[in-house]
């Protein structure tokens, strides 16, 4: 048995202890004066007092040991092309693009929004900005104007970074008119772009306001790192949150870079020098933190893809990347291994590539169902670990700690709570359930370091969304159980939160666009179970009274719609039209029976309902569109 109870164990007993030896691994310009600042309940402060960098601490520092080593290889399988960066080089193409920003007028607290594809060039811009303490947004390339908009409005950013497109498999996705398209949406307007011209297709730029990548960077003098609070934010990142609004997470500097770096060597079971692979986007927390920011801080050579698990070419591309760029732990979505095992069941092209340096696989963003993690485990002999965390937290909250001796896995379950996680799993009245009693998952305060401070300019928003459910506890969203030796197990979300191919979006955001279709007088948007994406949303609408159009073109309308106004990424696209929707005596739409109908589930008739009959009529409705199966 290896060292977890007794590391997680003192990790709650004292945690200045416990985070104040692991912040000794990082480097501070002045170190922080206080551990945890307990002096504003419910906000909890990590490291006040301290002083760093935190792009120096991902390059500046290695420099001495590492300068030649690879610190990015960025691979795409859309051009073929294979771009690598020692320390060195990627230090000083960062120091550049910092003197670029600042010579653009971007300073300390400044926020600069990225909305790019997976290039090496959005890695250097997000590492320009925590160079210069500025706070950077990513904003996920799937994202349609709208939901850009809604970003730029809340963090009013002096300048963003952009490119003309992005690849996705057979077409072209450009960008820059997205970001057109936003800024005439936008009521904050930044004062610059800059805009990387790829090959593929080039923008064209809005002359005084957009200038190109090459241009900015000509002549400009390397910035130096500038120092920051550890309690200054790194970055914003945008997540879904029950509306249309979605919630700026705050992420601290010093927090994040302990956080971060001892979850390399400790759960994942990492070596400086060695190769990580995280196949995620920049746009998504699981790229910040383990594209970029957790294998820079420690020294590791970390992997950028651009491309698909499966038909770039084909089912065999990440065991190519492994193989060619030699690496040790793969991080990715159980969705990505669903589309793998369809198209190449007895792992042919496994056996294809020499994975001997590859030790460990690590699956996040929704449940790794017991099927795929067996699967995987059978066809790779490594260690396949489903762990559990979310854009907030930023790291695992639980997970089966490599580093520290792994636990016997458990398929189904995330395995245990990490160092610094005190996770309970509690009842409506806030008491603490017995094992395999499904419940509310919290986490008691204070969080760890690294997870989310506040919500951005929202104080009050994160009191209420998080902290106000459960009292002295962090809410996850997520319900779940644990079992009598402590294994947590993750099954549904309490909100109207859906994972869709490991994205996280919000039903209640799809909602707001249908409604706002003319003919539309009122709708439901649910998840329901899909093989391969894990859950899809589903829509249905009631017209308005007198509307005559045929329903097939309202349909289309309203997948469009939700296409335009939120994204591809919401891989919307189903809309059933329906005679009315299943409801309570007080109106409350009925979506968690209707979901259960759609999966084919067993489901009661709620006491409450109206109106029994619209169960039947949905169920008819859903068989008809091939849902629904079991519970005919
Ligand atoms: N820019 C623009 N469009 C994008 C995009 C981006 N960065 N990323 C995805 N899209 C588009 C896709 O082209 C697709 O559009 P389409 O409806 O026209 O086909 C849509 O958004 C949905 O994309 P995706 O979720 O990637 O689905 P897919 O059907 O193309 O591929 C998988 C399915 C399983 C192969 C894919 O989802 C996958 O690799 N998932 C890995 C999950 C992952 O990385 N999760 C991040 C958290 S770890
Ligand atoms: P995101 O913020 O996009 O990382 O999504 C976080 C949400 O995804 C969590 O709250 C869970 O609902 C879900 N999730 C992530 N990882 C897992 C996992 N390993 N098991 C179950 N659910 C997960």
């Amino acid at each position: 048995m290896g060292r977890y109870a007794d590391v997680y164990e003192r990790s709650l007993r004292d945690p200045e202890q416990f985070w104040g030896e692991a912040a000794t691994a990082i480097d501070w310009i002045t170190p922080p004066a206080q551990v945890l600042d307990r002096s504003n309940p419910p906000f909890y402060r990590w490291f006040r007092g301290g002083v760093l960098n935190t792009a120096a601490n991902c390059l500046d520092r290695h420099l001495p040991q590492r300068g030649d080593q690879l610190a990015l290889i960025s691979d795409s399988a859309m051009t073929g092309e294979v771009r690598r960066f020692t320390y060195r080089e990627l230090r000083d193409a960062v120091a550049r693009f910092a003197g670029a920003l600042a010579r653009q007028g971007v300073q300390k607290g400044d926020r600069v929004i990225i909305y790019m594809p997976m290039v090496p060039e959005a890695v250097i811009a997000m590492l320009a900005c925590a160079r210069l303490g500025a706070i950077h947004s990513v904003v996920f390339g799937g994202f349609a104007s709208r939901e850009l908009a809604t970003r730029i409005n809340d963090a009013k950013p002096k300048l963003i970074v952009s490119a003309s497109c992005g690849l996705e498999p057979g077409r072209i996705v450009p960008y820059k008119p997205l970001l057109d398209g936003a800024l005439e949406l936008a009521s904050h307007q930044p004062e610059h772009c800059i805009i990387l011209q790829r090959e593929a297709q080039r923008a064209e730029l809005t002359p005084g306001r957009d200038l190109e990548w090459e241009e900015a960077v000509a002549g400009a003098t390397p910035h130096d790192p500038v120092p920051v609070a550890a309690t200054d934010p790194l970055y914003i990142l945008y997540t879904s949150g029950t509306t249309g609004q979605p919630k700026g997470i705050v992420r601290d500097n010093g927090g994040h870079a302990v956080a971060l770096r001892w979850t390399m060597r400790f759960i994942y079971g990492v070596e400086p020098g060695e190769v990580y692979w995280a196949a995620s986007d920049v746009g998504w927390v699981v790229g910040h933190s383990y594209i970029v920011y957790g294998p820079l801080l420690h020294g590791c050579t970390t992997v950028l893809y651009e491309g698909k698990p499966v038909g770039t070419p084909d089912a065999g591309a990440f065991w190519r990347v492994i193989a060619q760029h030699g690496v040790v732990t793969l991080f990715t979505a159980p969705t990505a291994f669903r589309a793998i095992r369809r198209e190449d069941p007895n792992g042919e092209l496994i056996r294809r590539y020499d994975l001997s340096r590859f030790r460990a696989l690590f699956l996040a963003g929704e449940r790794t169902d017991p099927p795929t993690l067996i699967w995987a485990q059978e066809q790779l002999g490594v260690p396949v670990i489903d762990h559990w965390w979310q854009t907030e937290t930023g790291w695992p909250i639980a997970a089966n700690p490599v580093g520290l001796g792994m636990l016997p896995v458990k398929p189904g379950s995330p395995t245990k709570p990490m160092p610094g996680y005190d996770v309970r799993v509690l009842g409506e009245d806030n008491a603490e359930l017995g094992p395999d009693q499904i419940g509310s998952i919290a986490i008691r305060l204070p969080l760890p370091p690294g997870c989310l401070p506040t919500l951005w300019n929202n104080d009050a928003g994160y009191e209420k969304s998080y902290l106000t459910r459960h009292p002295g506890h962090y809410l996850t969203g997520d319900a779940g159980y644990k079992d009598e030796d402590g294994y947590l197990y993750i099954m549904s979300r309490v909100d109207d939160i859906i994972n869709v191919a490991g994205h996280r979006l919000s039903t209640g955001a799809m909602e707001e666009v249908l409604a706002s279709h003319p003919d539309v007088a009122e709708c439901a948007v649910i998840g329901v179970a899909d093989e391969l994406k894990g859950e899809v949303p589903v829509g249905f609408v009631v017209t308005k009274a007198g509307v005559t159009r045929p329903e097939a073109e309202i349909v289309r309308e309203l997948v469009e719609r939700v296409r335009q106004q939120i994204g591809p990424v919401a891989a919307f696209k189903t809309a059933l039209v329906v005679k009315r929707l299943p409801k309570t005596r007080s109106g409350k739409i009925l979506r968690g029976t209707m979901k259960r109908i759609a999966d084919g589930r067993e489901y009661t008739t709620p006491a409450t309902i109206d109106d029994p009959a619209i169960l039947g009529e949905i169920a008819e409705v859903l068989q008809a569109a091939g849902y629904a199966k079991r519970s005919a």
